[in-house]
């Protein structure tokens, strides 16, 4: 069984102190929620800030304008290509960081297997596998981007608000403590969206008329499903591994 699932003693929770958290419940039922307590104050301030909200960004115009550019271009008259570019920037950055990410899950699997340590064995091959193919899908988005004129090194505003919504997900892989059951639900949530987002991507492309950068999508989303379908297998293995490990 994996050290986080282990019994220890209760430190986060009121069972441990009947007398205080009892004392907690009666001073939350006095505390007013309205009036001159902060509270309005802290409503005043959301809504200041909601009244006063500037976007995250915008999406950079392309700087260069190729051959072959200028014929994508013209198939994207009539179109928002900056909805496009939006995602591209987005998915770029999000398959540099699935790079990182299974780079750390290798790590935390060669270090438990280092140390004999309890918990299911992946097979560092297969992680591998999917890392480079993570590193894969991040080249290939670069080449798209180049073709557009787009600016590889910009950050649009959904690659901002996407890298923000994933930060959490990250510290859970990131952080040493964690097993690696709590890190492949993490990876979960993370090959879900990307799946979605492939899938959306595609459907953009097309829209765009870019047939050939949708055929291309197209094939990473076969390999995304491969990863979202092993996680999701060796998530569900590594709980119930040691669920039957408790019983025996
Ligand atoms: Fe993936």
């Amino acid at each position: 069984m994996e050290p986080n699932t282990k019994m220890g003693s209760n430190k986060t929770g009121i069972d441990m102190s009947p007398i205080l958290s009892k004392e907690m419940i009666e001073g939350s039922k006095k505390l007013k929620l309205d009036g001159a307590d902060g509270y309005t104050n802290l409503t005043l301030l959301e809504q200041f800030y909601l009244d006063n909200d500037d976007p995250l960004g915008s999406v950079p115009m392309p700087g260069t304008v190729k051959g072959v550019v200028k014929s994508a271009t013209k198939m994207l008259t009539g179109h928002h290509p900056e909805v496009f570019l939006n995602k591209l920037g987005e998915r770029l950055a999000f398959e540099r960081s699935g790079v990182r990410i299974y780079e750390q899950l290798i790590l935390k699997c060669e270090h438990m297997a280092a140390n004999s340590m309890d918990g299911l064995k992946l097979p560092l091959e297969k992680l591998q596998e999917f890392h480079d193919q993570e590193a894969e899908h991040f080249y290939l988005l670069v080449e798209c981007m180049e073709t557009l004129g787009g600016d590889l090194t910009a950050q649009t505003p959904d690659a901002d608000a996407s890298g923000v919504a994933a930060s959490g997900l990250m510290k859970v892989i990131m952080d040493p403590r964690t097993s690696v059951s709590q890190s492949l639900e993490a990876m979960l949530s993370i090959e879900l969206t990307d799946n979605a987002a492939w899938e959306l991507l595609i459907k953009l492309a097309e829209d765009m008329g870019l047939s050939d950068m949708a055929d291309k999508f197209r094939h990473a989303l076969q390999q995304e499903n491969v990863h979202l379908e092993t996680v999701k297998q060796w998530y569900e293995e590594s709980v119930r591994e040691q669920g039957i490990m408790r019983l025996s």
